[in-house]
């Protein structure tokens, strides 16, 4: 039967059944595979006929998991990956050469900015960096030899939301690929294709998972970007373990329910922040004073599961604040069932001068919540008291 709701492919797209009439898909737990005869290796080796070989190459986990995220994203391929990272690197080591530009967002996860400013560089590859807002800007940016655009949205960790139908419209018209790091939104809240986006990157390590156990990633598009993405990632080793992709695509079967849980979470979690005179300012995707907030609506069926705001009294404020919570971890993933804060500061963007970090609207104060599953009455008391605590 043919079924294209989110969560009907999420659940039902599995690979076909062995002799052994198991429910859940087996872990293909195999670095290599045996052929038939001697001359079906050489037809498979050659690309003749179609067959896993090797699992730095192809898995079938691996191949169950693109098969549903291909199909989320609304796009012809994909690849997995072994981090979201290694996602990153695989689009941009494989789709640029020496000479190329990138324009990219100011607003992007510190590692994706390590890339861009320590290794390309160093392969010849320039960058431009542009305010997620700046409409101007970014028109000015492009140049001739400009290849690719690049970023997140909602952006790590201010949650920023960019105007993708500007952009991908900016990328036709001067035949540049847009890139869209789509981990904070998920597919099931936001699919950027149809916003013109030619690829889609996700840390898969993040919602994806959903329960902060395995690293991934993948990257979707059109055939003629994911062959290039696949030569490389066979090649050059960053193939997912084919049991992260058994529960990824496991972890897939549950994401529409888990993403309500946390977009209702947050929201009711932004709007207490936003009222809390403990609190200068909130940022969240779907709170109405958000200025972007429009196209965030447009963008993104729900605000997504992360909240940012500054807590007042700046970063000595934020650190007693954070030590005083109880039921929050204390960790730099997201995306969990369990609620987690984070200093991004200090952690995620520490990579960054105070200047570079300002310049993208990181304060030293600072906070990000990933919402978790928890009663969202625990959430908010955990926070409320903390602020109070922290007050002193
Ligand atoms: C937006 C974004 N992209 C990519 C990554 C990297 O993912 P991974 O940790 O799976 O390598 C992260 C990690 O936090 C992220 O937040």
């Amino acid at each position: 039967m043919e079924f294209t709701n989110f969560e009907t492919v999420a659940i039902r797209t599995q690979l076909a059944q062995t002799a052994h009439h198991e429910h859940a898909a087996p872990v293909f737990l195999t670095s290599s595979f045996t052929f038939d005869s001697a001359e079906e290796g050489g037809l498979i080796f050659q690309g003749k006929k179609e067959g896993n070989l090797y699992s730095r190459f192809t898995n079938p986990n691996n191949a169950e998991l693109v098969e549903k995220l291909k199909t989320m994203e609304l796009v012809e391929d994909g690849i997995t990956t072994a981090s979201g990272m290694a996602a990153v690197y695989t689009v941009l080591a494989s789709l640029l050469k020496s000479g190329d530009h990138i324009v990219a967002c100011k607003s992007i996860f510190g590692n994706s900015k390590y890339i861009l400013n320590n290794i390309l560089p160093n392969m010849g590859i320039d960058v431009t960096y542009v305010a997620i807002h700046d409409q101007e800007a970014w028109e000015q940016a492009v140049q001739k030899n400009t290849k690719l655009l690049f970023l997140e949205t909602p952006a790590n960790p201010t949650l920023e939301t960019a105007d993708m139908t500007f952009l991908g419209k900016l990328c036709k018209a001067h035949d540049i690929i847009f890139a869209v790091d789509n981990c904070f939104a998920t597919p099931y809240l936001q699919q950027p294709r149809k916003f013109g986006a030619d690829i889609i990157i996700h840390s898969a390590t993040k919602y994806i998972d959903g329960q902060g156990r395995v690293l991934g990633g993948a990257v979707l598009g059109d055939q003629q970007y994911i062959s290039k993405c696949f030569d490389f990632v066979r090649r050059t080793g960053a193939a997912l373990s084919p049991f992260n992709a058994w529960v990824l695509s496991k972890s897939l079967e549950t994401l529409a329910v888990r993403m309500d849980r946390h977009c209702s979470n947050a929201q009711k979690l932004a709007e207490f922040l936003e009222q809390h005179p403990n609190i200068d300012f909130v940022n969240y995707p779907h709170l109405k004073s958000n200025p972007k907030y429009d196209i965030a609506k447009k963008q993104m069926s729900q605000g997504g599961g992360l909240v940012g705001c500054q807590v007042n009294g700046g970063q000595a404020r934020g650190s007693r604040f954070l030590n005083a919570l109880t039921l929050h971890s204390l960790t730099a993933n997201l995306g969990d069932t369990r609620s987690i804060a984070t200093h991004p500061a200090s952690t995620t963007h520490s990579k960054l001068s105070s200047e570079e970090q300002l310049a993208i609207n990181i304060t030293p104060g600072y906070l990000r919540f990933s919402v978790g599953l928890e009663h969202i009455d625990d959430i908010i008391r955990d926070i409320d008291t903390a602020l109070q605590v922290s007050s002193t």
